[in-house]
């Protein structure tokens, strides 16, 4: 799962490299998209997330999990890499999930996921910033959380309060779960440094990510075929992509 309560820090962008990177390696990779902006299921699905007969996790995220419904939602991207879009409308599914009261609201996630899991060897869950019983399901599912974040004081504050949640959910919930911070979009300022330094001094090595992303123009090299320039490692963006890549292999898939 990518998550932080601030917006636009890089939570899909990370997924959709993560994705690219490991379904070429050869690991079978499902993306869910759990957020009603829909962004990855646009640029992945395209005009398929406005056809009638799109089933996405608005039909799935329900009281009742239908493992054949949750299959039949599986769109194929490419080798080793498919897809359950989302639309806007999983707003009103979340609604009616809450309004009731007899189900168990909080493992809707984790059984779509647990209906799946055998067929793929990562599965990637994509939100938006806000706290909801949306992300609440995300952390309940997921066994690591990447935080991203940028180099300013909201997105830092972004990272205080996603920590805050994963320890509620752990505490809550007695769910073991592991997370990294990833700094995203430096710049070779000064600012920036001394933002690094800042985060550093506030959290253990083993919560931050060795490596930090520069920010990099245009990094949807062509939104068409969905492809991102970060995981070429031919950039500087691309090589530290791939020591982000090769840590989260070490450390997360082993
Ligand atoms: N390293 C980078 N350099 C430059 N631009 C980047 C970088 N990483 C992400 N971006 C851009 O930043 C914007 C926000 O990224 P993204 O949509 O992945 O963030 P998000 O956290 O998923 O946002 P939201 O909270 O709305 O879901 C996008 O336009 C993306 O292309
Ligand atoms: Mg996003």
């Amino acid at each position: 799962m990518a998550y932080s309560t601030k917006g636009g820090v890089g939570k899909s962008t990370s997924l959709l490299t993560i994705a690219q990177y490991f379904s070429k390696k050869g690991y079978r990779i499902c993306i869910i998209d759990a957020d009603p902006q829909a962004n990855l299921s646009k640029t992945i699905l395209k005009d398929e997330v406005f056809k009638d007969e799109y089933l996405s996790m608005t039909d799935l995220f329900s009281a009742k999990v239908d493992c054949e419904k949750v299959h039949k939602a599986i769109y194929n991207v490419t080798d080793n890499l498919d897809i359950i879009g989302s639309s806007l409308a999983l707003v009103n599914s979340e609604q009616l999930v809450r309004s009731n009261t007899m189900c168990d609201q909080g493992r809707i996630i984790n059984k779509i996921t647990q209906c799946i899991e055998d067929e793929y060897d990562i599965i990637l869950l994509d939100f938006n910033p806000f706290p909801s019983l949306l992300t609440t399901n995300g952390f309940i599912a997921s066994d690591f959380v990447i935080i991203p974040t940028t180099c300013d004081e909201w997105a830092a504050d972004g990272v205080a309060t996603t920590l805050s949640q994963i320890y509620q959910v752990i505490e809550g919930f007695g769910k073991e779960i592991k997370y990294k911070v990833l700094i995203n979009q430096k710049s070779r300022n000064k600012d920036d440094r001394a933002f690094e330094e800042e985060i550093n001094a506030q959290l253990n090595a083993d919560q931050l990510f060795k490596t930090n992303i520069h920010y990099q123009a245009k990094p949807f090299k062509n939104k068409d075929i969905c492809v991102t320039d970060f995981n070429k490692g031919n950039t500087t963006v691309g090589q530290e992509w791939q020591s982000v890549l090769d840590e989260i292999e070490r450390e997360v898939l082993r």
